[in-house]
């Protein structure tokens, strides 16, 4: 199936995937429809992570709204407004620490926020075919697995961390809102993202700017937890090629099929900088200490991405070397705008949650 999509809604597009989503659509398909963008701007939110669209195609084919996806009255007034037809849904509170600190901004933007926007579609696409609501998730919602085994679509779900079981709950009010009123609504479960933009409370980022700095790198537990990283121009290919694909009621998991150890992945890291900055890698990897462990850290994730691969043609571009010395260059090259996102509430959340551990 191939859907016309014209009036494009991307939620959390100032978020880390949101915002290399819409540098992708603008700069690598061949889409001529407008993007509405509606952020609340949290600390995660940057809205100059895509000053160069604005730029470019501001108020003519690119639209920023502020509002929180909570609020009925503003989303349905922003979908007559921009006569909405395809929703992507990336925006959501998205760090597992934090959800462990507090997860009521969790349960509220990632639950209520998708029932809204559930609402707000079911409302306004009565009886129209021609529309489309995506909801990004995660491969959290699965939970822990063994080593050996893979998550596949059909995977129940038990998702450990508050963080996980608020997408578990808003992916099964997509399905519901699919299943119980017929809205043409499709679902990916995508693995660890990295890249430009991402926000540096995350692993790879951290890490990279840690090293830079020659700061202390703090690995969790043993350090042996697994995760699956993909590059986020793979994610957003693919989340492209499930608008224009797929068929309504589908989930498709996403993934790298690229396991890494937490240990290994940060050996490696400090082994790539030290090449770049011309040191020895065992100054940099004397920065490593093993810290308290985060409480439910789920053990390993590994996603079987067949599915989306087989049905809608879509595969991985960036092998992990190019995207981590890619993804290294971003940050070498953006200390400005590491500096402006991570001042202010940031470190302030810092200060008062971090030193627990
Ligand atoms: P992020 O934290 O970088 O960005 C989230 C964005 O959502 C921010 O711009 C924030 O301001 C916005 N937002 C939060 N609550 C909002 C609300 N109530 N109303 C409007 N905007 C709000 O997150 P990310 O890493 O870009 O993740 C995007 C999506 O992808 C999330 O749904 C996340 O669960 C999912 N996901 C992330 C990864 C990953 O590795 N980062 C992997 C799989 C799935
Ligand atoms: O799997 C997809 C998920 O990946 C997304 O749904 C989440 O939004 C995203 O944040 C990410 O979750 P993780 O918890 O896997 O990512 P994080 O970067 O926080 O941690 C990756 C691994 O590294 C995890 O095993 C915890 C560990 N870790 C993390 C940090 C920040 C450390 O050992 N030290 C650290 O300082």
């Amino acid at each position: 199936m191939k859907r016309k999509l014209k009036n494009i809604l991307v939620t959390g597009g100032a978020g880390f995937i949101g915002s290399n989503f819409i540098h992708y659509i603008f700069d690598k398909t061949d889409f001529s429809g407008k993007i509405v963008n509606v952020d609340k701007l949290t600390y995660a939110g940057n809205l100059e992570n895509l000053v160069e669209i604005d730029d470019k195609y501001g108020r003519e084919r690119y639209f920023f709204e502020k509002a929180d996806i909570c609020d009925f009255g503003e989303i349905k007034k922003i979908f007559k407004k921009y006569d909405i037809d395809t929703v992507v849904n990336f925006a959501a509170e998205s760090h597992v620490d934090r959800s462990i600190f507090g997860p009521k901004d969790f349960v509220q933007s990632n639950i209520m926020g998708t029932f809204t926007l559930l609402e707000v579609a079911r409302e306004n696409w009565k009886g129209r075919k021609d529309i489309l609501f995506h909801h990004i998730s995660t491969d959290e919602v699965y939970g822990s697995i063994e080593e050996g085994d893979y998550f596949y679509e059909n995977t129940a779900y038990k998702p450990n961390s508050p963080y996980s079981a608020s997408k578990a709950s808003s992916d099964h009010l997509v399905r519901a809102y699919h299943k119980t009123y017929s809205l043409p609504a499709t679902i990916s479960n995508c693995s660890n993202n990295y890249g430009p933009y991402q926000f540096p409370e995350k692993l790879i980022p951290l890490m990279i700017l840690n090293i830079l700095e020659e700061k202390n790198l703090p690995v969790y537990g043993d350090g042996r937890n697994v995760r699956d990283w993909l590059y986020v121009e793979d994610h957003c290919s693919a989340v492209w090629e499930i608008l224009n694909k797929s068929e309504a009621g589908e989930t498709y998991n996403v993934g790298g099929e690229n396991e890494w150890e937490n240990i290994k992945l940060v050996n490696f890291l400090c082994e790539k900088i030290a090449k770049v900055k011309g040191k020895n890698e065992d100054y940099y990897k004397r920065l490593i200490s093993f810290v308290k462990d985060r409480p439910g850290h789920d053990r390993r994730y590994a996603i079987n991405c067949h599915k989306i691969k087989r049905e809608l043609k879509w595969k991985q571009q960036y092998n992990f070397e190019d995207g981590l010395d890619l993804t290294i260059k971003w940050y070498m090259n953006h200390q400005d705008w590491v500096d402006r996102v991570t001042s202010g509430k940031y470190r302030q959340w810092m200060k008062k949650n971090y030193k627990m551990r």
